[in-house]
């Protein structure tokens, strides 16, 4: 298939309509001219809105920045749409603990760690704080507290992770005096040949280098890499010895700062000289991570051991890009707090089994590159050289950083993304849905830029790019039918059977060009022969299974067969049966449903050689999925074999499945892979407790959840891109929307994946407009901001203080007087830069009256000390009736405020003098979350729709809680406005709605937990 490319007119048409949000500094001006349409993004191809309603299409070479493994819209991370979790974000259902099971157990084998913890939370800089922050926490040296990188590092944006990023001019505006990073050389490899021969006894040397005199033993012998790994060692190790160092924070390969390679060796020797004393390193893998090269983690490529030969593991491994979220791994189990994603969650299980199935196409996508490099590099000598290539990673040097500018400049008008890196380095990151096409299509297009840029040739000019078609539309066509069917049984509608198989039937056809039949008992007899042939046909005898077996399938109550007929001739068929029907399959047994009635085991599904690489197995198991459905079955479990059946479990992941065992050693053969992923894919959306305590991160429920929504929506769940750079215009539009609900003065705003970033980013931005500067904050004990960076838990947590923040006491009616008299105090004493505030505290649900709020602002007004509300519980009316925010009242609008809307999204508004507008300054790789931000949007429309009875419900609400709690001996309560506390014994199918925090319960319904607790739906 053609897709037209790019071209001025199309940047023009985005150009006009960002110019309205850039207009009165709503956001900054720093997103790329060319606002996206990621229904149709396909591949590699990122999908552009035009004028007149036409999509154009550019090349994202940088997969996003390594968040796309699998390119945009794989089938794959539809997967995560069918979980009724993804849509209400509920982390605590129990579909999403299976999840996070699965998850776990796929990193553990992946790390070959004994144990494994996992944190999860919403960015990159996100995870390398709270590591940071757990290696703070156990440090050896009391003192500590510096964290030691090197020079070229990128670790992200938030206060310590940029104080580790070498880039001056990202991190110098602000850098907090002391709190910087030590760094040391990156001992950087010219090439990418990672594993270097170590001299004799080198893991031993480093394993005792904590000796007090330590010498390099004369007999190494030492080319230039070496003397540079040596001496950057040594530099680490004289820094450790100041003590002030608390973790070692590494990327196995630096990315942003110019795709630096370093040796197996040296890595080696750096963590055991750590170990040996004691100090802690975290391998940043969140660019590198989740299959980047050509092992699934880069570290492993280093094949790391210890002095005694054994497995050598970094303290701490951190991911985030393909993980989709923020991920901490650590060895034990860790104290946390989390905020996440569900739906992030899901797709990055869904990648991460995707891409370890992927493992040989991507050293074949690695053979590729790497032969076109190297022509590009003989064809423009001594102008492009040094290639760097590993797994997807593809980069390459230029002659200096005005001609690498040349290459940025001029990427679009080839309808190609990629990003510099380091000065003088532009890097790429390939995907799996390259082919070997596209990625020459990306050579070429390099070939004639260089040719411009480098020799004065003209370039030839390019309109459209021939490509796969990878079936979109008709991907969507089926997981919409599965999806919206899902939804009315949910909703207790009644399903016009044979309407909905006569659409199976025609769906079948349109995308596929055959016929499929239902095979039961009644044609069963007239299919047998060529069942039993195809099965001779196609498999080896250890793989054929018995006729019988197909037989159960088609003839019992529950089974679904379904084949693809021409005339009498079988071409494909898939067949399943009632788990108790297969007891003698390895693990049906132990299937925790395997005397459930409509639980369904996959007992085959075969392409016949006529169609094979056709794609119409997908199609077959969509349409025996969907009759299941029809038939009231409620689970399709089954067995796939590593690698072997790795295209049968993407079909499998994209409706929705996951592992619930894993089963080594299942097939006793002599294959190269011989395990089994046992899983269970759940054809019905499960709804899960009701809970009326969590507005905050889930601001909708399954009652919102309409077809019209989820069709909307089911693009941004299959698809996270950069907001930092590309936005749809849906997301401006949303932002739109948003503003009108914020005060007049703090129509200023930055995105963030979440309530941490939304700390760090506005005492950054504030920071950098203050006069006379100052860090020193102030709070009140027990308000909530985060705990996803250093910063946020100083101020959420009075214990865990890392930065200059003074808590006080909480103000309420009997201490008033006093916790005014002593900020008055600290106010005078110490220049202070903010006072952050919850008027509603998210984690206690007390709130601060309005008075006092006036009275707070007013003495920080009189010191010239902003302020700054966190209003995630405050919003929604719930501090006051009439006003959405707290903000709006007036009189109280502070200088700044932040309100986490559920997920990965976070928002912080502000007055212009406080807003850093210049581009750039203030991003992340993700700045937030589409997908979420409408939902929050959503939220916000389904109230505003019908003011009224929205005022209604809440009162009735209240009433009915009211009378429910009457039943018992209730010690403490507040509640207004539908949200607030109470303490005291109640029964535990009441107590199960709520989360308790001590011996408080928290009331803060979103208003569909409302209308659910009052049965209106
Ligand atoms: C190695 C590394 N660490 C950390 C980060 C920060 O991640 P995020 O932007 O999600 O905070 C990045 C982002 O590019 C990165 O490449």
């Amino acid at each position: 298939m053609k897709l037209p490319i790019i071209g001025k007119e199309t940047e023009e048409h985005s150009k006009a309509r960002l110019a309205n949000s850039y207009a009165n500094n709503l956001i900054p001006p720093e997103k790329k001219n060319y606002l996206t349409d990621l229904k149709k993004s396909t591949g590699p191809f990122l999908a552009i809105t035009d004028h007149n309603d036409e999509t154009k299409y550019l090349m994202d070479a940088a997969s996003q920045i390594a968040t796309l493994g699998l390119g945009f819209s794989p089938s794959v991370f539809f997967g995560a749409a069918h979980y009724l979790s993804s849509w209400t974000n509920d982390s605590n259902s129990k579909e999403f603990h299976s999840i996070r099971k699965a998850l776990t157990e796929t990193l553990k084998r992946k790390t070959n760690w004994p144990k494994l913890d996992l944190t999860i939370c919403n960015s990159g800089a996100e995870a390398n704080e709270i590591a940071l922050g757990y290696c703070y926490k156990k440090r050896v040296n009391e003192n500590a507290n510096k964290v030691l990188a090197f020079e070229g590092s990128f670790h992200g944006r938030m206060m310590i992770t940029l104080s580790s990023t070498w880039n001056k001019v990202k991190r110098e505006p602000f850098e907090w005096p002391g709190h910087e990073t030590i760094y040391c050389t990156f001992p950087e490899l010219e090439t990418d040949l990672i594993h270097q021969s170590a001299p004799k006894d080198w893991r031993s040397f480093w394993a005792s280098s904590c000796a007090l005199e330590l010498e390099i033993p004369k007999e190494w012998d030492k080319d230039s890499q070496i003397e540079k790994e040596i001496n950057s060692l040594l530099e680490v190790r004289e820094k450790i010895k100041t003590k002030e160092i608390f973790a070692i924070l590494i990327e196995p390969m630096q990315c942003e700062g110019g795709d630096r390679y370093s040796s197996g060796r040296f890595n080696e020797a750096l963590i055991l000289m750590a170990k040996s004393f004691g100090i802690p390193v975290i391998f940043d893998e969140v660019q590198t991570g989740f299959h980047l090269g050509k092992e699934f983690f880069w570290h492993k490529e280093f094949n790391l051991k210890d002095d005694q030969d054994k497995e050598l593991y970094p303290d701490y491994v951190v991911c985030a890009k393909k993980a989709q979220v923020g991920l901490v791994l650590s060895h034990n189990e860790e104290t946390k707090k989390e905020e996440l994603q569900v739906s992030s969650v899901i797709r990055g299980y869904l990648h991460a089994v995707a891409l370890d199935q992927s493992q040989e196409l991507i050293h074949n996508l690695e053979k590729t590159a790497r032969v076109l490099l190297n022509d590009l590099c003989k064809k423009f000598q001594g102008k492009i050289t040094r290639p760097r290539v590993n797994g997807m990673a593809f980069a390459f040097e230029l002659p200096s950083a005005e001609i690498t500018t040349e290459f940025i400049n001029r990427r679009f008008d080839h309808g190609l993304l990629y990003y510099p890196a380091g000065a003088k380095t532009l890097r790429f990151r390939l995907n799996t849905s390259f082919t070997k096409g596209d990625i020459e299509f990306l050579f070429e297009r390099l070939d004639q830029m260089a040719g411009e840029i480098l020799n004065n040739e003209a370039p030839k000019p390019i309109k459209e790019i021939e490509t796969r078609d990878r079936n979109l539309a008709s991907i969507y066509e089926w997981q919409e039918l599965l999806l919206l069917t899902k939804l009315k049984v949910l909703a207790g509608e009644k399903l016009d059977n044979e309407k909905f198989q006569e659409k199976i039937y025609s769906l079948f056809e349109k995308s596929t060009g055959h016929k499929i039949i239902r095979i039961d008992k009644e044609n069963f007899p007239k299919w047998k022969d060529k069942i039993h042939q195809m099965q001779l046909d196609i498999y080896e005898p250890t793989r054929q299974t018995e006729i019988e077996k197909f037989e159960y399938c088609a003839t019992s109550e529950k089974g679904q067969a379904v084949g693809i007929v021409q005339g009498d001739k079988l071409l494909a068929m898939s067949f399943s049966s009632p788990l108790s029907l297969n007891p003698f399959e390895r693990g049906v047994r132990n299937d925790p449903d395997f005397n459930n009635p409509n639980a369904l085991y996959m007992v085959d599904s075969t392409v016949g050689k006529e169609l094979q690489g056709k794609g119409v197995g997908r199609f077959v198991k969509y349409a025996l999925s969907a009759f299941a459905l029809n038939d009231g079955i409620e689970l399709i479990n089954g067995r796939n074999r590593d690698r072997m059946a790795a295209s049968m479990l993407s079909i499998n992941l994209s409706l929705g499945a996951h592992e619930i065992m894993y089963m080594r050693e299942d097939y006793p053969d002599f294959e190269k892979y011989r395990n089994v992923l046992y899983y269970t894919s759940a054809t019905k959306f499960k709804t899960d407790q009701l809970s009326l305590s969590d507005a905050i991160n889930s601001p909708l429920s399954n009652l919102d959840l309409t077809a019209e929504n989820l069709s909307e929506q089911l693009p941004y769940l299959v698809n996270k891109v950069c907001l930092s750079n590309f936005v749809s215009p849906r997301f401006l539009d949303h932002l739109d929307s948003i503003k009108k609900y914020l005060p007049e003065s703090l129509q200023h705003l930055y995105t963030t994946s979440g309530q941490s970033e939304c700390v760090d980013k506005l005492a950054k931005s504030i920071w950098y407009n203050q006069e006379e500067k100052t860090n020193h904050m102030i709070t009140f004990k027990g308000h909530y901001f985060g705990s996803g960076s250093f910063l946020s838990r100083s101020l959420s947590h009075s214990e865990d203080k890392f930065f200059d923040v003074t808590h006080l006491d909480h103000p309420n009616a009997s201490n008033e007087q006093n916790v005014l008299q002593d900020l008055e105090r600290v106010l005078k004493e110490k220049k202070t830069m903010a006072i952050w505030l919850e008027p509603i505290g998210s984690q206690t649900m007390e709130r601060i009256e309005r008075e006092t709020l006036t009275k707070i602002i007013g003495l920080a007004s009189k010191y010239g000390t902003k302020v700054i509300f966190n209003e995630s519980a405050a919003s929604f009316y719930r501090y006051d009736k009439e006003n959405f925010l707290c903000s709006n009242i007036e009189g109280i609008t502070p200088d700044a405020a932040m309100c986490f809307l559920g997920g990965q999204s976070g928002l912080c508004y502000m007055k212009e003098e406080n807003f850093l507008a210049k581009p750039l300054m203030l991003i992340s790789t993700w700045d937030g979350d589409e997908f979420a931000l409408s939902n929050f949007h959503q939220a916000l429309e389904i109230v505003h729709s019908d003011f009224e009875k929205f005022t209604e419900i809440r009162l009735e609400f209240t009433n009915k809680l009211l009378e429910a709690l009457s039943n018992f001996e209730i010690t403490e309560m507040e509640l207004e406005n539908g949200c607030g506390h109470f303490k005291g014994n109640i029964s535990l199918s009441l107590a199960r709605y709520f989360k308790k925090v001590g011996d408080r319960y928290l009331v803060i319904p979103s208003f569909s937990a409302m209308r659910e607790f009052l049965g209106k739906e």
